[in-house]
């Protein structure tokens, strides 16, 4: 639907998009993730037209895009700040990009009422748009950008001044909303759950580049980099030295966790040339309770710090001979103590669930 040709964006000097290449399929929520200024708004705005490169190409559609213009484009974008006219109704705001429409006043008063209707806003058409909450203003903005039914929704960190709750909430409507419309979505944030829960397909910005494209699965598992492991969820490190390797493993000696193996599919496309270390999620590492057994590996260590989150609780442990705490997430099951800190504990941990990194 979607295609960048080394895309390459420099304001005065400064190098925003750094040769950017990826394709966007059709009816795909497709996510641009990042820290601030990494480059995702600029891209977003390629795509809209609102934004001139410097060199490469954007395609829509199979179609040079070049020489375009924004309203040309089969493109509509919902902006972070909504943009919505407080002064006007519900109805009013939803209906702007339909002034020009040759449809009669019925007509459109219908398609407004099916847009509001799309963003469960039916019937609050005649309120005054400042009236409306933060969470309701977000839905007249989506409906607004709706009624022009645009192949590709344009969603710029749409949801960032909501409200927890609310926000948690607008993500699982809008998910229904873009599986229902089946039209392609194309959303900003720099909030990495967010990325994770609504997106077929995440581009994964750092510095003006893709540092990896994939499925949120593939993104939380196999991290190709060390900055992609840190920036989605968290990821314990411990340093690591290659004993052996051939096509089918690679021996590594891990303090804490002593001799391990791993498959050539644990270790992390890009290579920076640094020291080798393995890289494990909270949740891959379980401690054993008096008696308990560990069907994988286990390690002994000692408990450093405990959160307690009601659901979960976080350990951070020190496993014997390891200076620097790895924290390990347990799920609070009826019955199980929270541990205390200072407690001697094991670990049972499985090679299997590693990234290596070199
Ligand atoms: N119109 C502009 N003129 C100069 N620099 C800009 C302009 N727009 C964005 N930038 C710079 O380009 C970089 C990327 O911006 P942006 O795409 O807005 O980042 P993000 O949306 O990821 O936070 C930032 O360093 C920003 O300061
Ligand atoms: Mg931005």
């Amino acid at each position: 639907m979607i295609e960048f040709r080394e895309v390459q964006k420099y304001y005065g000097d400064y190098h925003a998009l750094r040769g950017i290449s990826a394709e966007i399929r059709a009816g795909e929520f497709f996510s641009l993730l990042g820290p601030s200024g990494c480059g995702k708004t600029t891209l977003l705005r390629t795509i809209a037209g609102f934004e001139d490169i410097s060199s490469g190409a954007v395609l829509i559609d199979g179609k040079d895009m070049s020489n375009v213009p924004a309203n040309k484009r089969p493109t509509n974008m919902v902006f972070q700040s909504y943009a919505i006219f407080p002064h006007l109704t519900v109805a009013e705001n939803v209906g702007f990009g339909l002034r020009r429409d040759p449809r009669s006043s019925a007509e459109k008063a219908r398609a407004v009422e099916e847009a509001l209707e799309l963003v469960g806003l039916k019937g609050y058409g005649p309120r005054a748009a400042h009236a409306m909450s933060g969470g309701q203003r977000q839905r007249v903005a989506l409906a607004r950008a709706l009624i022009l039914k645009p192949k590709v929704l344009l969603l710029d960190e749409p949801m960032s001044a909501l409200d927890k709750k609310i926000r948690e909430q607008m993500q699982v409507e809008l998910i229904k909303l873009q599986r229902e419309l089946g039209i392609t979505f194309v959303l900003v944030t720099h909030d990495q759950e967010e990325a994770l829960v609504m997106s077929d397909r995440i581009a994964v910005m750092f510095d003006g580049e893709i540092a990896q494209l994939a499925d949120p699965e593939t993104l939380y598992r196999h991290p190709n980099s060390r900055r992609v492991a840190n920036f989605i969820g968290v990821m314990n490190f411990l340093p690591a030295r290659v004993t052996a390797e051939s096509d089918s493993h690679v021996a590594l000696e891990v303090p804490g966790l002593g001799p391990l193996e791993v498959t050539p599919d644990q270790v992390a496309a890009q290579t920076s040339g640094g020291e080798a270390t393995v890289g494990f999620r909270p949740e891959t590492l379980t401690l054993l309770y008096e008696g308990q057994t560990a069907s994988d590996r286990e390690a002994p260590g000692v408990i450093d710090e405990v959160v307690y989150y009601g659901d979960m609780t976080y350990y951070d442990i020190r496993l014997d001979g390891v200076s620097a705490p790895v924290r390990i997430s347990m799920r609070n099951v009826f019955g199980r103590p929270v541990l205390d800190v200072g407690s001697r504990i094991r670990v049972a941990w499985s090679p299997g669930a590693l990234v290596l990194f070199r």
